[in-house]
């Protein structure tokens, strides 16, 4: 709960309305006048924390006697902020306050603020405080010294002390750690600009084994990648020797995904749990967690967890799991339908915050590929499945709409390695971007030509569809 907009809060012992105007009437008295306020309102968290939040900017003569009796108070919110206006004052002779505050204070909220009004001191001399405090059991609050430290980056003992925490247990720490002094980018590319791609790849489709295909992709040559892999064993078009082998073959797949990938940008996998059909009525069927498993195997290869996104379809559309159950009603034996598939968000694991992506593209670009109101707001998505004569696992337009639009910008090279119909393809034509697309079965490469004639899918201009073989002399026939 935010306190910033109570006004209505009364001053019991005054009887005053206490509003920010009073507050900053009493911070032109002497500072005797804002002690009483707070010693009139001890009992009462709600006021002292409205006190405390409207301080606002304090003189540098400002005492801070009566903050330092806060934050022994037993409220958490009231000693968090007690410690932060004392750090606001920057003054050294808190010091001592603030480290016993880390070292005693129950609350590692308010620990993690005293660490950090200490290194906002910017003091050499609280070097040797935010060292110690290095080797707290909070990983918290050694980020905050982490921090304080790296002020002083540049001095000797100090980046001596902070390249030892490279291997420390607690991996926001090692990241902090790394960044400061290790950084190199995971970008190759230096002279293809963020926002281009090469012409041998735009608005193309072909035909082979993507671990085949991709060997001729150059790095970082793709901006969004969203796929539905095959679903092991569920499918008649798949068929792997074991749960193991499939997800070897997806590793592999995703680490040479990522290395086509550029620095920064996102990978989104649609999957779900399956089920392989029990082989007799003396078996039962069993059930592979695939987004689960896939999981581990994508942030090994360095991507980065984003978002859990759910796609929930109606339950008429999936097939009924819990008639039997239904009538019998008997524990244990409960096949609740499944609704849901999964879209697992990544990143491909880099220093540079998202701004820095938006920052590769022009204003115009920028404004053009802006997401129009009405897009959903949660991360429960609910979207109709779609069937189809040819494909037996299709995605539906919107959910690619919705993943091109939300992932990418007007002009982008859009990525599905396990092409299928081509759905992502024609959606992404929609929306301005372009696709890059293999998919193995000649059947489904043949069927995706089908729509080439059909208006506003894939146009005959600028759409090509090759053989491997055809793909790898286009490379060289192409200019950038
Ligand atoms: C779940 S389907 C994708 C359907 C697609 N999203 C659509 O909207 O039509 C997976 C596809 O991957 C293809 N596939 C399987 N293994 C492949 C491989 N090694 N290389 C390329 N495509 C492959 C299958 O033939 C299948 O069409």
């Amino acid at each position: 709960m935010s306190y910033q907009n109570i006004h209505t809060t009364i001053d019991s012992e005054h009887a005053c309305a206490l509003t920010k105007d009073y507050i900053d009437k009493l911070k032109t008295q002497d500072n005797g006048a804002l002690a009483a306020l707070a010693e009139s309102n001890r009992n009462n968290s709600k006021n002292l924390i409205y006190i405390l939040e409207n301080l606002g900017s304090l003189p540098d003569s400002f005492n801070a006697d009566w903050l330092i009796k806060l934050t022994n108070h037993h409220n958490e919110n009231v000693r968090f902020l007690a410690v932060k206006t004392i750090g606001k004052l920057k003054s050294k002779q808190y010091v001592p306050i603030l480290k016993h505050i880390v070292t005693s204070d129950e609350s590692t909220m308010v620990q993690r603020e005293a660490v950090s009004s200490i290194g906002r001191l910017r003091d050499k001399e609280s070097i040797p405080i935010m060292t110690e405090l290095l080797s707290n059991k909070d990983p918290k609050v050694v980020c905050q010294a982490v921090r304080g430290l790296l002020v002083f980056k540049g001095d000797p003992l100090v980046d001596k002390t902070l390249q030892a925490m490279a291997n420390h247990e607690n991996e926001t720490v090692r990241a902090t750690v790394n960044k400061a002094y290790f950084a190199k980018s995971n970008s190759k590319n230096t002279d293809l600009p963020h926002n281009e791609t090469y012409p041998f790849l735009k608005n193309v489709v072909v035909n082979g084994d993507v671990r085949d295909i991709l060997k001729f992709v150059p790095d970082e040559s793709i901006h969004l990648t969203f796929t539905s892999p095959p679903y092991y064993n569920a499918r008649d078009y798949s068929i792997y020797p074991s749960y193991d082998a499939y997800l070897g073959f997806l590793k592999e797949v995703f680490e040479e995904v990522f290395r086509i990938t550029k620095e920064g940008r996102f990978l989104i996998v649609n999957t779900s749990p399956v089920i392989v059909p029990r082989i007799s009525r003396a078996h039962s069927s069993k059930r592979y967690p695939i987004p689960f498993d896939l999981h581990y195997h994508l942030t090994q290869i360095g991507w980065e967890f984003i978002d859990d996104i759910v796609w929930e379809k109606p339950e008429y559309s999936v097939k009924n799991r819990i008639g039997g159950f239904q009538q019998h009603r008997k524990p244990l034996a409960y096949k609740p339908n499944s609704v849901t598939e999964y879209l697992m968000v990544y990143r491909k694991k880099t220093d540079k915050l998202i701004d820095w992506n938006i920052r590769q593209y022009d204003s115009e670009t920028v404004e053009n590929s802006k997401v129009a109101d009405g897009f959903e707001t949660t991360n429960v998505w609910k979207i109709s499945p779609k069937s189809d004569k040819i494909h037996s696992a299709i995605f539906p337009a919107e959910l690619c709409n919705r993943v091109i639009e939300y992932y990418s910008f007007k002009g982008d090279l859009i990525f599905d390695p396990f092409g299928g119909s081509g759905t992502l393809g024609r959606a992404a034509k929609n929306l301005d971007r372009l696709f890059f697309m293999t998919e193995k079965e000649k059947e489904y490469f043949l069927y995706m030509q089908s729509f080439q004639n059909k208006k506003s899918l894939f146009d005959n201009d600028t759409t090509k569809f090759l053989t491997l073989e055809q793909f790898k002399n286009s490379i060289h026939d192409t200019e950038r």
